[in-house]
């Protein structure tokens, strides 16, 4: 398209809101570098020319119209439990990862069990991809729609014509708005394109997926910058050389935060895992030194995961402390109440923390399992393998309980764990709620590591 023909765009910088006409490499407001990002210029409302009766007016609350309680399921459980319970009609649905962790293959599969047609626009892979792709998975419904076209208008155009159940659109940085002159992949192109993508599934009802690759930088058009845009903000993670895949909801406007599906990539897709625990502690090794069993909690389900330590001498003269899946601070903050209060010498050593599966635990209730993995591989004293732990400290040694101790404690019975040890607040509160388990409340990092092994 001419440059003539395109709506008029400015130059707005993403930190300050300084508007120019042209682009600029540094922010004559705020000094930011490269913060400048094209944008559609807004058309100035002509307030005389409307009539009155466009404007919304009030209503009581309790009139306003709600959900019709349809959501759609995508044929995922997994998926469907992430989204909130299925996917709600006119939402707008951020699939973030990084490139290669499963995105495409996710969405196809969810594409094939929806009980409708589903538009796919491949923005980035040729329809004989996505055939091969689909093969693989052993996909061959025709309800799926393939289009490989990357101009949004023409992708609007078809979507208005053909009315499908649903709208994916892999990806982001790969299509492009014909009224702005930048390049796909822009702050301005990723934002006006998925701008028009929301307005595009109010003004219809339909459910969209758009699928945004998290590029190297993070956060420069990324789906970071998409995130207040759309209705719900999914992550898919893992680990290179994992198996394992978690579909995290980071934002929902349908449903809870911090959801997780968890899915297994296979030979031929995605399979979902209905009991994550025992997977996670499937090859655990048995009685070894610096592996605990941690009960954690993703969202509204209890996790139980392995989480191992290794505690050796120092190598150079400086001591390491390096964690994989842990918040490397929470970690520091755990070493030093150990050294500091309970006596456990850890200067003259290296300490590396790995949670197996290659989850991450943020959460303060995993503090105790950390302690307790250092201390049995510092003495090299196995902690029982039909124990488990959980429990948050403070900096003076004290364990304080935590949120859903019923929960944690349900799930490691029905894996058949036998012992726990948990904070002596929650343990009050558990009585006849311990399911048949032997429950050690510890007030204390010391209580805890003399009744882990004394
Ligand atoms: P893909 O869905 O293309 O990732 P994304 O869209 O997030 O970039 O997944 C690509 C990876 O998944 C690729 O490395 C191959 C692997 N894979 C399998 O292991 N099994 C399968 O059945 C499929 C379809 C892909
Ligand atoms: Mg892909």
């Amino acid at each position: 398209m001419a440059k003539s023909e395109r709506a008029k765009s400015v130059y707005r910088c993403q930190a300050c809101g300084f508007e120019s006409p042209k682009w600029l490499g540094r922010c004559p407001d705020c000094g930011q570098w490269n913060s400048l990002a094209e944008e559609l210029e807004a058309p100035k409302p002509a307030l005389s020319k409307r009539a009155s009766s466009v404007f919304s007016a009030p209503e009581p609350l309790s009139q306003v119209q709600g959900m019709d309680g349809g959501r759609t399921s995508t044929g995922i459980p997994e998926f469907d439990r992430v989204l909130g319970g299925g996917l709600v009609a006119g939402s707008v649905v951020l699939v973030g990862g990084d490139p290669g962790i499963g995105k495409s293959t996710i969405l196809l599969q969810a594409a094939s069990k929806m009980p409708g047609m589903t538009l796919y626009v491949s923005a980035e892979e040729s329809s004989f991809q996505i055939k091969t792709r689909a093969d693989r998975l052993g996909i061959y419904q025709d309800s799926i729609m393939v289009l490989p076209e990357i101009s949004l208008e023409h992708v609007l155009m078809e979507a208005k014509r053909s009315n499908p159940l649903a709208l994916v659109i892999d990806s982001i940085q790969t299509v492009f708005t014909e009224e702005l002159g930048s390049a796909p992949g822009s702050v301005g192109q990723v934002r006006e394109s998925a701008a028009k993508l929301m307005r595009f599934a109010k003004s219809t009802g339909t459910p969209v997926f758009i699928v945004g690759h998290v590029t190297k930088e993070g956060t420069i058009a990324g789906p970071r910058v998409l995130e207040h845009i759309v209705d719900t903000v999914l992550y898919f993670e893992g680990q290179r050389g994992h198996s394992f895949r978690v579909l995290r909801a980071v934002k929902n406007r349908f449903g809870s935060t911090n959801e997780i599906g968890v899915f297994e990539m296979t030979d031929s897709g995605l399979n979902e895992i209905a009991n994550p625990s025992e997977l996670f502690l499937s090859e655990r090794p048995l009685n070894v030194s610096g592996s605990v069993v941690a009960a954690c909690m993703e969202g509204t389900r209890p996790l139980l995961v392995e989480l191992q330590a290794l505690v050796t001498p120092v190598t150079f003269s400086v001591s390491r402390r390096s964690s994989l899946g842990l918040d490397s601070q929470r970690v520091n903050l755990i070493l030093a109440v150990l050294e500091k209060v309970a006596g456990v010498h850890l200067a003259a050593t290296d300490v590396f923390l790995n949670v197996v599966g290659g989850l991450k635990l943020e959460e303060p209730a995993a503090d105790l399992a950390i302690a307790a993995a250092v201390v049995s591989s510092l003495r090299e004293k196995p902690v029982p393998s039909d124990t488990f732990i959980f429990g948050e400290t403070g900096l003076s040694g004290e364990v304080r309980s935590v949120n859903h101790a019923e929960a944690r404690v349900r799930e490691a019975s029905k894996i058949g764990l036998k012992n726990a040890v948990i904070p002596w607040g929650n343990c009050a509160k558990l009585k006849d709620k311990s399911c048949g388990l032997r429950i050690t409340g510890v007030r204390n990092i010391d209580e805890a590591i003399e009744a882990l092994f004394a």
